[in-house]
């Protein structure tokens, strides 16, 4: 067996754990809001409808931030349909997933979940089928006091203090031909530049994103963002990225080695955004949203167009194995290792739709097998990213040619210093943990999500069937073929 090595030094540092790469996403789309986070009538929802059993599982998840309404949704969504008394409120046809949309929740209800799950809200505009005036009206709307009519408006839904939401987003997946209202580089550049002026004039404050590609494999890929900046880069903060990893789409080694195309597309968004810098001669740096990434099995999505029009219907409601865990906590990895730029993630989606948490209409909720990776690194990460010098074996994929089998990083704060570590190969390595420049070092906690049958799946009926492993940590570990694992070691603080 070839051992692998991993030498870790606190000086090795990337840069700070930013919470918000613990991010969700919460869409109008399938059962992800109606029967998932609400469900007036279920045994465990509270007064206002919101399912208390998913707001627990929420929390546990250590969830930080989260995006709303969508997704490809917000592109025909009409905020305005979504607020005040409930019985006004229109039912209308959702041209982005061919559903029926009651309008039963909407932006104020979402405002009081995200409040008692204790995230924070992440709001997306509409750019697809509307533009400036409704997007800073909407920011009107939320985040001035009063005294103007959108302000006063929402006083009169009820809610007196203005919901201060600090991102934004402007639009979504703009590039993408299944968009409606979708834009080339040059149209959304300008709407991006515009709605973003517009909003920060209604409060200066606000953060904002700006869409870039929808996926690392889009034809107009790196094009898209270098124009979009150019029109955008004083406006905006963030450029966002999208990248879902689908099990059937190359070779099994392939898929468990996404996380090196997630680490090239990072590093290739990087290079675009710094292109635009020195172009421009700016000195603001752009910082990257990853907000929509997650395994998802795309090839079996049936497209909008071959479907009828539903209400609530049972969309991409995927259900997840141990490999996909694998795969989840290794993304979760390579994020880490971007700290430095990338600085908010949001997994999509939060319940049902390709989640962690999964429900069943008046029936139970429970845990994904990609719950666990998510909440123990969203749990343990904090901190300071420390790179870790990896030596070790190299497996073959078919997409990818030869890669690492193991990966790691790893995180410091205070006296908690935790390793994050994956096997995507099929045979078992051990692995040796190089700790000498942290002197003292004492063993705690060693997480390991792994089974024989990587298939093994959560269930309603099997919820727990799939949890990780708890052991003491050592530097001198097994890693069983396709496993997960978070090692924690209690270090002596820097004096
Ligand atoms: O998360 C599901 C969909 O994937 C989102 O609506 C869209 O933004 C992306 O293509």
């Amino acid at each position: 067996m070839t051992v692998a090595r991993l030498t870790l030094d606190p000086s090795f540092t990337v840069g700070p754990v930013d919470r918000r790469l613990f991010g969700s996403f919460v869409e109008h789309m399938g059962r992800c809001v109606y029967t998932g986070v609400f469900e007036p009538g279920h045994p465990g929802a509270d007064d206002g409808g919101l399912r208390t059993d998913v707001l627990e599982l929420v929390r546990e998840l250590g969830v930080t931030t989260v995006r709303y309404p969508g997704g490809n949704f917000v592109s025909g969504y009409r905020w305005e349909d979504g607020v005040g008394p409930v019985g006004d409120r229109p039912r209308r046809l959702d041209l982005a997933w061919r559903s029926i949309e009651s309008n039963a929740f909407g932006l104020n209800e979402f405002m009081r979940w995200a409040g008692l799950a204790g995230v924070e809200p992440m709001m997306a505009v509409n750019l697809g089928t509307r533009g400036v005036a409704e997007a800073a009206e909407l920011v009107e709307y939320c985040n001035l006091d009063t005294g103007t009519a959108a302000a006063d408006l929402r006083r009169k839904h009820g809610v007196a203090r203005p919901h201060d939401i600090r991102m934004w987003c402007l639009g979504n997946e703009m590039d993408g031909p299944w968009q409606i209202g979708n834009l080339t580089a040059e149209e959304y550049g300008r709407l991006a530049a515009r709605a973003g002026h517009a909003m920060r004039r209604v409060d200066p404050g606000i953060e904002l994103v700006a869409c870039g590609s929808s996926d690392g494999d889009m034809p107009t890929f790196a094009a898209w963002e270098a124009t979009v900046l150019e029109h955008a880069y004083d406006q905006v903060d963030y450029l966002s990225l999208h990248s879902y990893y689908d099990p059937e789409r190359y070779d099994e080694a392939s898929f468990r080695a996404s996380a090196v195309h997630l680490d090239e597309f990072v590093d290739a968004v990087v290079a675009t955004a710094d292109f635009v810098r020195a172009k421009l001669r700016r000195t603001k740096r752009i910082r990257l949203a990853l907000d929509e990434w997650n395994v998802w099995y795309k090839s079996r999505l049936v497209e909008p167009e071959d479907r009828d029009i539903e209400d609530t219907p049972a969309l991409i409601e995927d259900e997840y194995t141990v490999t996909d865990a694998m795969v989840v906590g290794n993304l979760l990895i390579s994020m880490l290792r971007h700290a430095d730029r990338l600085t908010v993630g949001c997994q999509a989606q939060l319940v049902n739709i390709i989640a962690p948490i999964r429900t069943l209409p008046g029936g139970p909720a429970w845990r994904q097998t990609i719950f666990h990776p998510f909440a123990h690194t969203a749990r343990l990460a904090r901190g300071t990213v420390l790179l870790p010098a990896i030596t070790g074996p190299a497996m073959t994929t078919g997409h990818y040619g030869e890669v690492p089998a193991v990966d790691a990083v790893a995180t410091v704060d205070g006296t908690a210093l935790t390793v994050f570590a994956v096997n995507r190969g099929t045979e078992p390595i051990p692995l040796h943990i190089d700790l000498r420049a942290f002197p003292g070092h004492r063993p705690g906690e060693h997480l390991v999500l792994a089974a024989d049958d990587h298939r093994l799946t959560n269930t309603a009926a099997d919820p727990q069937r799939v949890t990780p492993d708890v052991r003491r940590s050592s530097t001198e570990v097994l890693l069983p073929p396709v496993s997960w694992h978070a090692l924690s070691f209690t270090i002596e603080e820097k004096p």
